[in-house]
Order: structure tokens, then sequence, then C-alpha cells
């Protein structure tokens, strides 16, 4: 894991592809005196991701890449990693998958958040299919990123009890609001005794 030097903190970097309230929280976190981290660039896939707007109210560089050449736009990320001495990703609802290559590159030191309990439900449509199969509880788990997808070396999970009312919409709410305090406490557990 990343080395925590003097007093520093490690300058994080949170990938982005829609709303971006992980990124809000991400931030505000960052933003604590006693916090290990400073957010210092915000990568996203999509121009029109909400959370980008973040980035102006909180001063905080920015930049898109398309993906449509995969291999280039990874090239030309980390290159701005780098450029901005970044240590560690948070991954918080980006929705492309990095490559092998990349996340070697990088060390490992990359870390996402997933809505449900890993290794039940990776991939997309979590809440969907947690309701459909009438489970009695799901979650959220904080992981490092390997190379296959949602597979990574658990960090931190939280549970939660599924009502029968609950449908996607409710659970997602749900389990979101368990995310932002996830995240931080996942954070902390890695960095905050370095
Ligand atoms: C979250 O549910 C996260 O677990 C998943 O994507 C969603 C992103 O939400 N990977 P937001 O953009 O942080 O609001």
């Amino acid at each position: 894991m990343v080395e925590l030097i003097g007093s520093n903190k490690i300058k994080t970097a949170v990938f982005i592809s829609g709303t971006g309230s992980n990124l809000k929280n991400l931030i505000k976190f960052s933003l604590l005196k006693k916090s290990p981290i400073k957010i210092s660039f915000i990568v996203s896939n999509n121009i029109k991701a909400k959370g980008l707007n973040f980035a102006k109210k909180y001063k905080i560089k920015k930049k898109t890449y398309n993906f449509k050449n995969k291999k280039l736009s990874e090239k030309l990320i980390l290159g701005d990693l780098k450029k901005n001495e970044i240590n560690l990703i948070c991954l918080a609802g980006f929705m492309k998958i990095l490559s092998a290559k990349f996340i070697k590159k990088f060390n490992g030191n990359i870390l996402n958040i997933h809505p449900s309990l890993l290794p039940k439900y990776k991939g997309l449509n979590t809440h969907e299919r947690v309701i459909e199969n009438n489970e009695r509880f799901s979650g959220c788990t904080v992981h490092y990123v390997n190379s296959s997808l949602d597979s990574g070396k658990i960090i931190l999970q939280k549970k939660i009890l599924i009502s029968k009312k609950d449908t996607p919409t409710t659970l997602k709410k749900k389990i979101l609001k368990q995310e932002h305090i996830l995240y931080p406490k996942a954070i902390n557990k890695l960095l905050a005794n370095l």
C-alpha cells in the first residue's frame, strides 16, 4: 500500500462516470484535518457526468477521457496521474473497466466501492437482482481493484436488512447512505495509522 511521508496527505484521484455523490462525500472527508487523503484530481469518461460540477465547486483539477480508444485513454490518464503525483485512486461509480496493465502500472493502489455484499452480485443492476432474488440482506463493499470485475481483496463491508417494502430505488438510496460512511472508514482503515 502507499506510504504516508511526514504529515503530507496522500494525493488521491477519484474516478467517476455519473452523479458523484461518493465523490462529494470523499471530498468532504478529505477536507477534514485528520483525513489521510487529499483529492487533487478527478477523472471521468463522461463529459456529462454531474459529479464533475464538484470539481469546480471545490477547485479540484478534472479531466475527461473518452475511452473510444481505451489503450490511449489509459496511457493519457497514467501520464496525468504521474504529473499530478497521484498515489491512490478511488473509483466511485466509474463505469469503465480498467485494464490489467493499467492496474499493474499503478501498483494496485486502486480502491472501488460496490453496492452489494461481494462476492455476491458483482457487476451491474445489483439492487434489481437482489430484490428479484428475495434476499434478506444486502449492503456495500470497499475493495481493492484487480483485473477481474469486483473481485479484489475486500477491505470493509456494511450489511443492511432489506425490508419487504423495499424496491430497487429505495434499496439504492439506503445503501448509498451506507456507502458514504463506509468509503472514508475503509480509507482510514488502510491509511490512518501510517
Ligand atoms: C454507487 O452505488 C457505487 O457503489 C457504484 O456506483 C454508484 C455511484 O454513485 N459503484 P455516485 O455517482 O457516487 O452517486
